[in-house]
């Protein structure tokens, strides 16, 4: 391939993970809003983690978020598959090691792209494995009713998890992780976009570190309630 059929295929692969990242940090987003609802305590009209539990059936059941879903896992494999290609052709095509070790002009946050991603990923796994496929495969979640209807009582799932130090512990580092992942990739998902003019490019760039303090912050906290029963 020609050497600009190489760059130019990479600036695909650049633009198909910045598009894929920014919707999967929108994922995040709604989900740190529906998982942070198991926090509420119980009301005179509502039962402790029912509207979590209502919101997670209804994230469950609705066919529209039913397809979102499969956009969403879609999402994270291109993104996991095409990170993969573009870090080993950059590993390639990288003429020398730096002279002086752990000297380099990019930012530590962007040095490990790659194994913060796979972090994230491993975490995913166990994630998925743990809430996802118990709840909507294996039958890992009891019963609950509400006004007459059965749910799944994926709250109590996820108290019931959230007792166990390693597993918190495990799930607060994970967080870290991300947010690390997020401080680089958001920016520079809007510089593959070529939206870094530079009369933008500072808001970006607190917008990118209030979603990476945001994001994980906001999902520490659940964990770290629940284990110290705080709520
Ligand atoms: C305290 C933190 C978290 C809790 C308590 C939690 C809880 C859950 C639960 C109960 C489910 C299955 C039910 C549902 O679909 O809503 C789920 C699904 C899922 N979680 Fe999490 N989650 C947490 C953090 C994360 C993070 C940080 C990520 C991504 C890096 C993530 C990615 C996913 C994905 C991809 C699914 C399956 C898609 C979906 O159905 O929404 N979760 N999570």
């Amino acid at each position: 391939m020609a050497k600009s059929g190489i760059y130019q295929s990479s600036l695909t692969k650049k633009y198909v993970i910045a598009l894929a990242g920014l919707f999967l940090i929108s994922f995040l987003f709604v989900h740190l809003g529906i998982n942070l609802t198991v926090l509420i305590p119980e009301s005179q009209d509502t039962e402790a983690k029912e509207i979590f539990n209502k919101a997670a059936r209804f994230m469950m059941l609705n066919p529209v978020i039913k397809v979102f879903e499969i956009v969403l896992f879609a999402g994270f494999i291109i993104h996991i598959i095409y990170g993969l290609i573009l870090q080993i052709h950059n590993w390639m095509s990288r003429p020398k090691r730096y002279k002086v070790e752990g000297w380099s002009h990019t930012s530590p946050f962007s040095k490990f792209m790659i194994h913060t991603g796979m972090i994230i990923f491993i975490f995913l796994i166990i994630h998925l494995v743990d809430f996802y496929f118990k709840a909507k495969f294996f039958e890992g979640a009891e019963s609950v009713w509400y006004d007459g209807e059965e749910y799944h009582d994926l709250g109590a799932l996820i108290i019931q998890k959230f007792q166990n130090l390693g597993f918190v512990i495990f799930y607060i580092a994970s967080f870290l992780f991300l947010g690390f992942h997020l401080h680089h990739a958001f920016q520079s998902a809007f510089q593959s976009l070529g939206l870094n003019h530079p009369k933008y490019f500072p808001f970006l760039k607190a917008l990118s570190l209030i979603t990476s303090i945001i994001i994980p912050v906001g999902f520490t906290i659940i964990p770290v309630f629940i284990y110290f029963q705080i709520v």
